[in-house]
């Protein structure tokens, strides 16, 4: 086990005063789905396990990120669940600090079995994309006909008592006529719901469009009245109540393409390849797998800084950008 640092010392503080204690961290690019807003026309086989680092080496670059100060570690893809030993990695990672927040982000359909032992394992919260609840339309977003495994994903997670959220990227003339029947569904079972902005980048689907915040919000202004909360202090959404029967259901919208999203940026990525990405849209990335794969803490903890001294102050979005990185690479 690893002792943080103590009150006081330097942490990972980068050069606009942001604090830098939430990693996440992609073990593969390969997904079992092919969701419309991230790699549709990637063929199923891309690659294989021996082009992901070695979870040894992503474990020689956790203890020291550990040891910098990071309180949060999110487990993502391609579809993390694809890769052998993940709940081993989770239990490892656990006995480094066992006050450590783990989570995951993953697309459900392996979850059902493996959720005890993710449970087991350490693991606290879980992330689940659900981008529709009619069968045919989830294998027309994923390429999947994968809505069955996934219900059964969720409800074992939920029984295992996780922390879960549910993810949704409305997509016009796709999915945007469901953006209440999930909401409601995660009224029903008590699960917050996260409604995100479509990010466009180039590895996407051509022509898809997605709903802004407003138009999310106008949605369900239709049949529920909400009221605006404080930031989430878990993650980058903006958080909303809605107020039923005196039960108090929170949902949240992440809206990157908003001025502000950046001021509270906690998060540097570590991608399967084994390079760290200060800013999911900026192209700068910086090469760590060699010092993870040797375990040479003084170089990962270099490296670390280095990343954390260049993150930008904001992301490069503009309204005609679409980012070359593929968000399968880095784990959206
Ligand atoms: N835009 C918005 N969200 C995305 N995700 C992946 N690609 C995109 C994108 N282009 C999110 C999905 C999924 C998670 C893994 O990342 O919500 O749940
Ligand atoms: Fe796979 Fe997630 Fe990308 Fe969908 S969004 S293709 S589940 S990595």
């Amino acid at each position: 086990m690893i002792c943080n640092k103590f009150l006081g010392d330097l942490l990972l503080v980068d050069s606009f005063g942001r604090t830098i204690d939430y990693m996440r961290i992609s073990v593969t690019q390969r997904c079992n789905f092919r969701c419309l807003y991230c790699m549709p026309n990637i063929p199923m086989d891309i690659g294989s396990e021996e082009d992901d680092v070695p979870l040894e080496g992503v474990l020689n670059f956790i203890k020291v990120a550990i040891n910098e100060g990071v309180k949060k570690i999110r487990i993502t893809g391609g579809e993390p669940l694809l890769r052998k030993g993940i709940v081993d990695f989770i239990a490892q990672i656990y006995q480094l600090s066992p006050s450590i927040d783990i989570a995951l982000t993953t697309n459900a359909y392996l979850l059902a079995p493996l959720a005890k032992s993710l449970k087991e394992a350490g693991l606290k919260r879980i992330n689940i994309s659900l981008d529709s609840l009619k069968k045919e339309k989830i294998q027309c977003i994923s390429k999947r006909d994968g809505l069955e495994k996934i219900l059964q994903g969720i409800e074992s997670a939920k029984k295992e008592g996780f922390l879960i959220k549910l993810n949704m990227v409305p997509l016009k003339t796709i999915n945007e006529d469901e953006v209440i029947d999930i909401l409601e569904y995660g009224i029903n079972l008590g699960i917050g719901v996260r409604f995100i902005e479509f990010m466009e980048n180039m590895h996407a689907r051509s022509g898809i469009d997605g709903l802004r915040a407003k138009e999310i919000l106008e949605k369900i202004e239709k049949k529920y009245s909400f009221k605006l909360l404080q930031k989430d202090v878990f993650g980058p959404a903006t958080l909303f109540e809605i107020m039923q029967n005196q039960e108090s259901y929170i949902f949240g919208i992440i809206a990157p393409h908003n001025d502000d999203f950046c001021k509270t940026c906690n998060r540097i990525r570590l991608s399967s390849e084994g390079k760290l990405i200060p800013c999911l849209y900026h192209e700068n990335a910086i090469d760590i797998k060699e010092a993870m794969l040797y375990g040479d803490s003084q170089e990962i903890l270099k490296r670390l800084k280095l990343c954390v001294e260049k993150k930008p102050e904001k992301n490069d979005w503009n309204e005609n950008q679409t980012s070359m990185r593929a968000f399968y690479k880095t784990g959206g």
